[in-house]
């Protein structure tokens, strides 16, 4: 099935996902069934009210959180089944993860919070500090490489997280309210490089916000509600 999802082009591929927090006696059904079909390199722009699913949804697809039933497939990975050694490599080497809150570590500057990621998954620390190094002149911060996340903007502390997001060469980068904290200058500036550098770089994006302004920015758009995606 997932040679054939290659075939046909799709990255992306959500066939039936439901999500269902439960707790105790409580559950709170979230995704009730959501199917979507992602080319490479797409834009892919879902808004959707406070609380509707969201994060949920990039979280499922991310790997950072189980389905209740449904079927999520990325870059032929089956992700609804793997187990965890191959979840840990699926986050490390496919996906790149922008959330509202940059998530930076503080004692370490730009450029080593950048590197962190590659280190992690083994390359050298040469490789690492060149490539962190690409990275952050790409998203303009090549003058703050020795800064550390107190000494930056909240804007410019976004753009090291999307240069952090790059660095394993992920094929897909979710991004969750990525300027979700930012003023109106620093949002627009943040979402241009983001999108930019995307196409640049060949990456398929999912980004999620709940400001609708987003909505024409990306290749699709897709509104979130009542547990359902509803293509615009
Ligand atoms: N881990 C969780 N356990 C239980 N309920 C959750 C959990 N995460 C989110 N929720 C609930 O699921 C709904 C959707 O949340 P979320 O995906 O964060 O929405 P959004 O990102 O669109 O604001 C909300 O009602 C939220 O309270
Ligand atoms: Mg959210």
């Amino acid at each position: 099935m997932s040679e054939r999802k290659k075939e046909n082009g799709f990255i992306v591929s959500l066939d039936s996902v439901k999500k269902v927090y439960s707790s105790g006696h409580n559950t709170l059904p979230v995704l009730l069934d959501v199917s979507l079909k992602i080319t490479s390199g797409e834009i892919l722009v879902i808004t959707g009210e406070s609380g509707c699913g969201k994060s949920t949804l990039l979280n499922l697809i991310g790997g950072l959180d189980d389905v209740t039933s449904g079927i999520i497939t990325v870059d032929s990975w089956n992700v609804t089944s793997l187990g965890e050694e191959m979840l840990t490599k699926y986050r490390q080497n496919i996906i790149g993860y922008v959330f509202q809150f940059h998530y930076l570590l503080k004692d370490f500057t730009a450029l080593e919070n950048v590197m962190l990621p590659g280190y992690i998954r083994g390359v050298s620390r040469k490789e690492a500090s060149d490539r962190a190094e690409y990275l952050l002149n790409l998203v303009h911060m090549e003058e703050r490489l020795s800064h550390f996340p107190m000494e930056l903007s909240g804007g410019e502390r976004q753009r090291v997280t999307f240069a952090r997001a790059l660095m394993n060469d992920p094929k897909v980068i979710l991004a969750d309210e990525p300027t979700g904290n930012l003023d109106e200058w620093n949002s627009r500036n943040v979402e241009e490089i983001l999108f930019s550098l995307t196409k640049e770089q060949e990456k398929t994006l999912i980004l999620v916000s709940h400001d609708r302004f987003l909505a024409g920015k990306g290749d699709r758009h897709c509104i979130l509600t009542k547990g359902m995606l509803v293509e615009e």
